[in-house]
């Protein structure tokens, strides 16, 4: 499928059938959310996939009526870092030394410019942006399950507390953001048939 194709292909699916996805389409999934931009590379969050069907009867109660949380192969969950401090960013920009052979240091500079930049928010803000970064990992991830031919929902419509808790997120400085089913739509699916509806190619870009 070339990628418009996929795009038109994929939709947010809500019934999913009983077929499983092999851990080696669920590791490129898993690789190509990894490759997602974030500002400053500093990938504000932490993706948990859970495949325990036991796990995920436990989420369904805090899924909003969600069956699909229990029915997909495998449920995404994104969450967010809650500790953006100066020392997640102090690691982050080693990290990047290490990673590139540069000298202990050489980031010092810009690393101080992040910090001032970022320490200035508050934890609202912190919060909102966090969030932004997750939703495009959320989009990549959409995109290269389409292009894979896998189906998928995002959601939103969970409690997030409930599934912090069950998921023990909170100890790991975590919360959890945006959520995403993957498996295989059902032959039963009822959103399969309804028209992809987005704002008219002329109304939606404008150019200047
Ligand atoms: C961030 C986000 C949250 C969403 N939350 C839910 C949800 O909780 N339940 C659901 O059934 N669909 C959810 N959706 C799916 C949207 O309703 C769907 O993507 C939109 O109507 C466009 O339709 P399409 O994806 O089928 O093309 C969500 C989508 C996004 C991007």
């Amino acid at each position: 499928m070339s990628i418009l194709e996929a795009l038109n292909w994929r939709y947010a699916v809500r019934e999913f059938s009983d077929r499983k996805l092999s851990d080696d389409v669920i590791a490129a999934l898993v690789e190509a959310t990894r490759l997602s931009p974030s500002a400053y590379g500093l990938q504000p969050y932490k993706l948990l996939v859970i495949k325990s069907a036991e796990v995920r009867a436990k989420l369904l109660p805090f899924a909003m009526g969600q069956n699909k949380v229990r029915e997909c192969s495998h449920l995404f969950v994104l969450a967010r870092n809650t500790n953006i401090d100066a020392q997640f960013i102090e690691q982050h920009f080693t990290h990047v030394e290490n990673e590139r052979g540069l000298k202990p240091g050489a980031l010092a500079g810009f690393t101080q410019h992040v910090k001032d930049v970022m320490l200035s928010l508050s934890t609202e803000e912190l919060a909102h942006w966090a969030e932004k970064q997750v939703h495009i990992a959320l989009g990549n991830l959409l995109t290269a399950a389409a292009i894979k031919g896998v189906d998928a929902c995002p959601m939103a419509g969970f409690e997030n507390q409930g599934f912090d808790g069950i998921l023990g997120l909170s100890e790991l400085g975590l919360r959890s953001s945006v959520i995403c089913a993957l498996g295989e739509r059902a032959d039963t699916d009822a959103s399969a048939a309804e028209r992809k509806v987005r704002l008219p190619s002329a109304e939606f870009s404008l150019e200047i």
